[in-house]
């Protein structure tokens, strides 16, 4: 038996069964000083025709350690070419060489394709990345165009309230409100009058309470039902959603308000909720008053863009 060759193979495993961190320094720098000896300590001296016959897993084991087996052996140089030859030596040096090389070549091949599925990896993130930054460009691009056309958007939203006869009635084009779901002229030939609130014994509040009157066709109420005064009629109907939004743009034609100030009026004042109080038998806007101020708020929000 040689037991240096022979050895169970599960000591020769023993590499395999290193950390693998310090296994592939080990091949990577394919010094010995950092390789594990793989085999069992050595009888000393070795028996004769020892080395030659080691077994080639042992050889590829201790072929990780280029040459090495000299210093396992205690018989001087001479002895030892004479045991192994020194071709033998040289021949598994060339071994060692050419396992190393295929070592090497396995690792470089390994790392390779390690480095084929991380480029695969990256370039598959970097489509990732890719699409996302574009879609991001698309996002922070379409803000100067899409906040418009949200803010456009919002503002046709909110379109169809200021031309609903709630609030187009009070906001007539000519000098006399108007009345019912058809927009007829209000009966009794009321006129605006400079103020918005009737003329001469024609007052709004003659007629029109603090309150709305119960059953149908009784005037609705409020403490200021009125118009928009003569020199500001504020005048929804016939607008187009251009020229409205330009109108509620201008402050000398809104009342000097602000974009704001037009989104809270529409949002939050009393008079412009009686369109959500109606009376009997009338119909309301499209949407509430808080999402008409909402809407109102995107608009200006977004830019107050001109639709
Ligand atoms: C003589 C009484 C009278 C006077 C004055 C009067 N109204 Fe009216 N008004 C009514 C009545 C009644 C109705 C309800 C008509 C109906 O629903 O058929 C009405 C309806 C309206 C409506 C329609 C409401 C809606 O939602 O459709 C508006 C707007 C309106 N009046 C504005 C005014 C304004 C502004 C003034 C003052 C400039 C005024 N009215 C003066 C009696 C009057
Ligand atoms: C009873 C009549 C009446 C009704 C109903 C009414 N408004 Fe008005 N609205 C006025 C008067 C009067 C003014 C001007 C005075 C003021 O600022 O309160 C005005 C002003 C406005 C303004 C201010 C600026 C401008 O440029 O026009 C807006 C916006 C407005 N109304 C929106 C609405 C909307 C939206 C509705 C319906 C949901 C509505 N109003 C219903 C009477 C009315």
């Amino acid at each position: 038996m040689k037991p240096n060759c022979d050895a169970p193979s599960s000591k020769l495993q023993a590499p395999e069964k290193l950390p693998k961190s310090k296994f592939s320094r080990c091949l990577q720098s394919l010094s010995i000083g950092e390789c594990p000896r793989p085999v069992p300590p050595h009888p000393n001296p070795l028996p004769q025709g020892e080395g030659a016959a080691s077994s080639s897993l042992l050889r590829k084991v201790s072929g990780l350690i280029p040459c090495e087996t000299g210093k396992r052996f205690s018989l001087s140089p001479r002895e030892r070419a004479g045991v192994r030859g020194e071709s033998a030596c040289a021949s598994q040096r060339a071994w060692t060489q050419s396992e190393i090389r295929s070592f090497k070549f396995l690792r470089s091949f390994e790392l390779g394709a390690w480095c084929l599925f991380l480029t695969l990896t990256l370039i598959a993130a970097q489509g990732c990345r890719t699409k996302q930054t574009e879609s991001q460009a698309a996002r922070t691009e379409t803000p100067a165009s899409g906040n418009e056309a949200e803010s456009r958007a919002a503002f046709l939203a909110a379109y169809p309230v200021f031309m609903h006869p709630r609030c187009m009635n009070c906001h007539p084009k000519g000098d006399q409100p108007l009345q019912g779901e058809d927009s007829h002229v209000h009966f009794q030939n009321v006129q605006r009058g400079p103020d918005g609130k009737g003329l001469f014994a024609m007052k709004c509040a003659n007629c029109h309470q603090l309150k709305n009157l119960a059953g149908e066709n009784m005037p609705p109420g409020h403490t200021e039902w009125h118009l928009p005064p003569a020199n500001m009629r504020m005048v929804f109907e016939g607008k187009t959603p251009t020229e409205l939004a330009r109108q509620l743009k201008d402050p000398k034609q809104n009342g000097g308000k602000t974009p704001d100030q037009i989104v809270r009026h529409v949002a939050e004042d009393s008079l412009v909720a009686t369109a959500w109080n109606p009376g009997a038998c009338r119909t309301k806007p499209p949407m509430t008053q808080q999402e008409a101020g909402r809407k109102l708020l995107e608009w200006v929000g977004n830019g107050a863009a001109i639709p």
